[in-house]
């Protein structure tokens, strides 16, 4: 069995992050989203990775490298265009051959792996198997309807009005008859080879499509709370270990992780929190659910419940929350009289200011 990894497309729902940065290497807890997709797939006992790679190709290949430090083999596979799932199963044929596969949307988080589910389909053997999950707004995911025995009677790509709240999960898992589907089907109205009607097919075909309701689930659909809230469920998971220089007069309380060139000085971190290689937190309160990356400096500043991406600094501030903070932002205090704020905001930037 192989794996095939989605790792292209523009990440519009996470601008402006994802003007300088691929949508697949937002950090959760310090790491890569794409990374947890490929720790599950080399979990599951998969090695044999095809990454299907875009514009931001130069820099997935640089993160990913050969995989061999994920215990993985990959080859990069690449995509002229953004022109859908099925099309990257297409131009994906002599990499995958005629062997069982998974494919893995690089953007989707699911809690807990993959393992249970690529061993059931080994055991089970059905054509294709799909992962379900209840969401509030199915309008932007694949959607499915169910029968009453709970068999997959349709499917629809982002339906204006949904027959259910159960939304396609980014994982599926495939056996070579799919190569035909995705070659019997058209464009949809987004001018992309839809997954989703290639699935259809083969339920229109009478083949045996199976699928699996999960709970754990997140993608990036826009919204930073989303962001925020599975960086929450995996600090929770945090290994501590306070490695970093620490001085006494700091106190650091519950799941905190410093990085041995992290150094902490005159400050109260209150975990879950993470504080990568080379930052530097200075006389400063970074409470809990906290992601802070590598060469950040807090100083003078309270932040919590906050992802901050490399290189960015909060100074004499308090105090940042929900936050979601980019590559080299600068978090500085406007000048106190007159009360105005000063910003210089990317395109595409969300701000809210109390007032
Ligand atoms: C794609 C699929 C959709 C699925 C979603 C899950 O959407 O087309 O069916 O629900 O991934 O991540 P897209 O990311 O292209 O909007």
């Amino acid at each position: 069995m192989k794996a095939l990894v989605l790792s292209g497309g523009a990440g519009t729902r996470l601008r402006p992050i994802t003007h300088t940065s691929a949508k697949q290497l937002v950090p959760v807890a310090n790491k890569p989203v794409l990374f947890y997709g490929l720790e599950a797939i080399a979990e599951a006992g998969i090695t044999e990775v095809g990454i299907i790679v875009g514009d931001t190709a130069a820099e997935i290949r640089e993160a990913v490298g050969d995989g061999s430090e994920l215990g993985i083999k990959v080859t990069y596979i690449p995509q002229d265009a953004p022109l859908g799932l099925a099309h990257a199963v297409l131009i994906a044929k002599d990499f995958l051959g005629d062997d069982d596969f998974v494919m893995y949307l690089g953007d989707n988080f699911i809690v807990g792996g993959i393992s249970g589910l690529v061993d059931q389909f080994r055991a089970e053997k059905p054509d294709a198997q799909i992962l379900l999950t209840q969401v509030s707004d199915p309008r932007s995911f694949g959607v499915a309807e169910l029968d009453a025995a709970g068999q997959v009677v349709g499917l629809e790509e982002k339906p204006k009005e949904p027959k259910s709240d159960l939304a396609l999960v980014g994982v599926y898992l495939f056996t070579p008859l799919i190569h035909e589907a995705v070659r019997s089907i058209e464009p949809s109205w987004r001018g992309e080879l839809e997954i989703t009607h290639a699935i259809q097919w083969l339920i229109e075909q009478k083949r045996d499509v199976r699928s699996t309701t999960i709970h754990g689930y997140w993608k990036d659909t826009g919204n930073v709370t989303d962001m925020l809230e599975v960086n929450r469920t995996v600090l929770e998971t945090l290994e501590p270990s306070l490695d970093g220089e620490i001085d006494e007069t700091s106190e650091i309380i519950g799941r905190v992780q410093i990085h041995k060139t992290a150094k902490v000085t005159g400050s109260r971190i209150v975990g879950p929190a993470i504080i990568g290689a080379g930052s530097v937190v200075t006389d400063a309160y970074v409470g809990p659910f906290t992601s802070i990356s590598d060469d950040c400096r807090i100083e003078d500043a309270e932040v919590e419940y906050s992802i901050l991406l490399k290189e960015s600094s909060i100074v004499g501030v308090r105090r940042i929350e929900a936050s979601l903070i980019g590559r080299n932002a600068e978090i500085t205090p406007a000048p106190r009289v007159p009360a105005a704020h000063r910003l210089v905001i990317g395109d595409y930037s969300k701000v809210q200011i109390s007032s």
